[in-house]
């Protein structure tokens, strides 16, 4: 590993010759960019990828901002074109599958998915996706805090931030972690893509850090029962059952 692992570029020229997919074609690279998800035109191809190394204005669900600084995190967008047939909003879980497979490659540990769209590494929110539809075209954004120290983290976020360099004190290129995940989320979406979230739903079960969880929903405590066939969050509020389609959850940490 070089001396500059930290500061590698994630250009084109660095990152295509490492593709084994469709994915990543083509591959638009900006130094420094408002958000990946605006790079996207939506007549570019399915697959077709954004990826900068510094964001200026990242953007978070619900309108919170992602912070990463220059040169240590992930930061793409995917252009996808979901079939009409399937929901647009189970792609969070998708990515959030595929994102928690690279991290568990890269780092030998398990991860886990906090519904609907985060990524956990040792209880630290190590990812984070971001679904934004527009017309029949999605823009899946991750972004993955690879190289970061604690101090480079945000603090006081819902969840505590973490990277895979506070998880386990390696310093990663960040190259090839491009492409392990966008073979992941190629493999991931076309199982969905053929056939639904079922496909893929084992996956997320497994990792499902809220499923049997004491949580707070909307104010209320609640138990989480796990994702049902649809990618809802199933949870008990007071003996009734009730169905999630987004918004947020906090765990309850006793
Ligand atoms: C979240 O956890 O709230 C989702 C975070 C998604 C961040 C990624 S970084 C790449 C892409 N560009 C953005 O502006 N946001 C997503």
């Amino acid at each position: 590993m070089s001396r500059n692992v930290a500061q590698d570029q994630l250009t084109a020229e660095r990152v295509v010759p490492l593709l084994a997919g469709r994915f990543g074609v083509p591959y638009l690279h900006e130094t420094s960019c408002e958000s990946t998800q605006r790079l996207l035109a939506p007549d570019l191809p399915e697959g077709a990828v954004a990826v900068c190394d510094e964001q200026r204005e990242g953007r978070g669900r619900l309108g919170r901002a992602w912070l990463a600084p220059p040169g240590k995190a992930i930061l793409c967008s995917t252009l996808l074109r979901p079939p009409p047939d399937r929901s647009a909003a189970e792609l969070s879980l998708v990515g959030g599958l595929a994102t928690a497979e690279t991290v568990e490659e890269a780092t030998g540990a398990v991860a886990q998915i906090k519904w609907p769209n985060d990524v956990l590494l040792g209880g630290r929110k190590v990812a984070g996706v971001l679904a934004e539809a527009s017309g029949t075209v999605v823009a899946l954004g991750v972004g993955l805090n690879v190289n970061q120290t604690a101090d480079e983290l945000p603090a006081g976020a819902r969840l505590p931030a973490g990277s895979l360099f506070t998880a386990d004190g390696v310093q990663r290129e960040r190259a090839p972690l491009v492409a392990a995940l966008l073979l992941r989320l190629e493999t991931n979406y076309e199982r969905w893509r053929d056939g639904g979230l079922a496909s893929v739903r084992q996956g997320l079960e497994r990792r499902d850090v809220l499923r049997g969880r004491a949580v707070v929903v909307n104010g209320e405590r609640a138990l989480a029962r796990g994702i049902d066939a649809t990618g809802r969050l199933e949870v008990e509020v007071a003996g009734a059952r009730r169905l999630l389609e987004s918004g947020e959850v906090e765990l309850v940490l006793d």
